[in-house]
């Protein structure tokens, strides 16, 4: 993991796919006094993803990678991150997956956000399927990213409870509150804070 020296925040890349609510919640986070991160520059694989007006709302950088050519766009964005001396990948519902090459190249700073109390509910539709399956709790994990879909190191868990008459898009929202003071949580913990 990277180092924190003296009060320099780290230099921290979030990427995102879609509303960007938890990349909200980083960059407020990352103003904090006691937070170790600044948050330098914003990814998208989508144009049209919501989250991307936060850049210009907070003044950040961003950029587009439709990683229709992954290996090409992958050097690209290795070689913009390495000029920007980023040192800590945030992703926040981020739809793609990154080859093996990019995350050795950031081995042990790729974290991520997934909606269910991993291992269990890899993959998508998390909800939806703890509720065919007649879960009695869910949640949200942060963890390192590894090679392997949602199966890095763990950081930090948060359980919630299934209530009755739940839905996909409620648990969804009750799950989205918790990940929002859970990301911050696992930054703090990994800079041992
Ligand atoms: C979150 O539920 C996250 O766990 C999942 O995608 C969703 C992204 O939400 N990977 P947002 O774009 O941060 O609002």
């Amino acid at each position: 993991m990277a180092q924190l020296i003296g009060n320099k925040k780290i230099k921290t890349a979030v990427f995102i796919s879609g509303n960007g609510s938890n990349l909200k919640n980083l960059i407020r986070f990352s103003k904090k006094k006691k937070s170790p991160i600044s948050i330098d520059l914003i990814i998208s694989n989508n144009l049209k993803s919501k989250g991307l007006w936060l850049a210009k709302i907070y003044k950040i950088e961003k950029k587009i990678f439709k990683f229709k050519n992954k290996a090409t766009d992958e050097k690209k964005l290795l070689k913009i991150l390495k000029n920007k001396r980023t040192n800590l990948i945030c992703l926040a519902g981020f739809m793609k997956i990154l080859s093996k090459n990019f995350i050795k190249s950031f081995k042990g700073k790729i974290l991520n956000i997934h909606p269910s109390l991993l291992p269990k509910y890899k993959g998508l539709n998390t909800h939806q399927r703890v509720l065919v399956n007649k879960e009695k709790y869910t949640g949200c994990t942060v963890h390192f990213v590894s090679s392997k879909l949602d199966s890095g190191k763990i950081i930090v868990q948060k359980k919630i409870k299934i209530k009755i008459g739940d839905t996909p898009k409620k648990i969804a929202k009750r799950v989205l509150i918790e990940e929002h003071k859970l990301y911050p949580k696992a930054i703090l913990k990994i800079f041992n804070l």
